[in-house]
């Protein structure tokens, strides 16, 4: 298949983009791509690939921005029911952590998710991916951590790989059995952190390597959070699943700063997510780091805190930054990249092209896909939206609406939204 004649191709070639260098969209007017089986096999100006290839099938984008699939690199995909009760209680002034204290928040979806049957756990999951697919995500990171206990946060596991083999959305699943310490634990986080070191993360490892031999292991994540895990704990559990050879996240410095970004550079995590309360030298850490910054601006926005990531500074600074949804049923639901860019051009003040950059090349290095997807360059799976838009600043300009006609997953049209 021959896409030709986009108004603006964004092709974002190249490596991630570090500091300053964020929001090259290395832009082909008069664009086009060609795709053979699954895969991008030429990219460049619609006179040179229609001259070249002739006889390639066509599909004309003209009028319109073609450019790489969204990808999602922080998502709580898989969960059971709602918390629509704890939304009511915090516009009504109560805060997050008082609602997790009180066994609301994570816990409450914990106890949904455990008594959900798998079909209702995979239908409620499948119908959120569908709709992060139709918003123009074509690979989204996705998270355990309702489950915490060994056999439910492997059923999460195992519903996060049926949902990926189903497609078309791609999922890159994180084992996240240190996202809360669940009720039978309740006063004995050191006993629970123990339980995930000894018993779930020898046993996800095992699982995994029954399962998917062809694939390397989950990412390993840690809500190192008051409330949550300190930074002894989290360190407890990172390095322990680093020794099994699991590639390391965290989510650190949402509500209080307790090392959690420090943390990642020591142990070279892949990725260091939130960041709204890290401190000045954390984020010069960081940005001198591999690890890329995560911000989450749904979480801020969705729980009406005017505190964000400090993104500026960290590009000052040099750092690798992405962004995602943080897609959960607490603060964050929300299912549309789109948005999520809308919301970094106002509250982490990128401009239009370098939040697209955040949320497709650098996505991809924030879960290791950068040599597979986020850009479109010849040999890369053939992943790509087109926009039913001519500017492609108007993604991030508008919000609340999806201007998506397009997605083009693995060289297969699996969105068609007609005008
Ligand atoms: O990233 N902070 C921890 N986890 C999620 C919230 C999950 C939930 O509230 O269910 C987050 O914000
Ligand atoms: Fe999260």
């Amino acid at each position: 298949m021959l896409i030709h004649s986009a108004a603006q191709l964004l092709t974002l070639a190249g490596a991630p983009q570090r500091g300053h260098e964020l929001g090259r969209l290395e832009i082909i007017p008069d664009g086009a791509v060609l795709i053979e089986d699954g895969t991008i096999s030429a990219i460049g100006t619609s006179t040179t690939l229609t001259t070249r290839y002739p006889n390639a099938p066509r599909l004309d984008a003209s009028g319109k921005v073609v450019m790489p699939g969204l990808v999602d690199p922080h998502t709580h995909l898989v969960w059971a029911g709602d918390r629509a009760k704890e939304f009511e209680m915090r516009i009504a002034g109560k805060t997050y952590l008082e609602i997790m204290a009180a066994g609301g928040g994570i816990n409450a979806t914990v106890q949904a998710t455990r008594q959900a049957d798998t079909e209702t756990l995979l239908a409620q999951t499948r119908a959120r991916a569908a709709t992060l697919l139709r918003n123009g995500t074509t690979t989204a990171e996705a998270k355990t951590g309702y489950g915490l206990e060994t056999a439910a946060e492997l059923r999460q596991l195992q519903a996060l790989l049926s949902l990926d083999r189903e497609g078309p959305l791609e999922i890159i699943p994180t084992f996240m059995g240190a996202h809360a310490v669940p009720p039978e634990y309740a006063g004995n986080t050191a006993g629970y952190v123990e339980l995930v070191c000894q018993e779930m993360l020898p046993a996800v490892h095992r699982w995994w390597t029954d399962q998917s031999t062809w694939r390397s292991l989950p990412f390993m994540d840690v809500f190192c959070e008051t409330g949550a895990f300190d930074l002894a704990q989290s360190r407890r559990i990172l390095e322990a699943a680093q020794t099994l050879g699991f590639p390391l996240k965290i989510h650190a410095d949402e509500f209080a700063s307790l090392g959690g970004a420090h943390l990642a550079v020591e142990l070279g995590a892949v990725s260091a997510e939130h960041l709204v309360k890290t401190p000045p030298k954390d984020i010069e850490a960081l940005a001198h780091s591999n690890t890329v910054a995560v911000a989450l601006p749904p979480t801020p926005f969705g729980l009406a805190d005017p505190n964000h990531m400090p993104a500026r500074a960290f590009l000052q600074a040099g750092g690798l930054l992405a962004i995602a949804s943080d897609l959960n049923p607490g603060p964050a639901w929300c299912e549309s990249m789109q948005f999520v860019i809308a919301l970094a051009c106002r509250y982490l003040r990128l401009t239009p092209a370098q939040a697209i950059a955040a949320a497709t090349i650098n996505a991809a290095a924030a879960i290791q896909r950068k040599d597979q997807i986020g850009s479109l360059e010849p040999g890369k799976q053939a992943d790509l939206l087109i926009l039913n838009t001519a500017d492609y600043r108007h993604l991030g300009y508008r919000f609340g609406g999806n201007l998506v006609k397009t997605v083009i997953k693995r060289g297969k049209i699996v969105i068609d939204h007609s005008e």
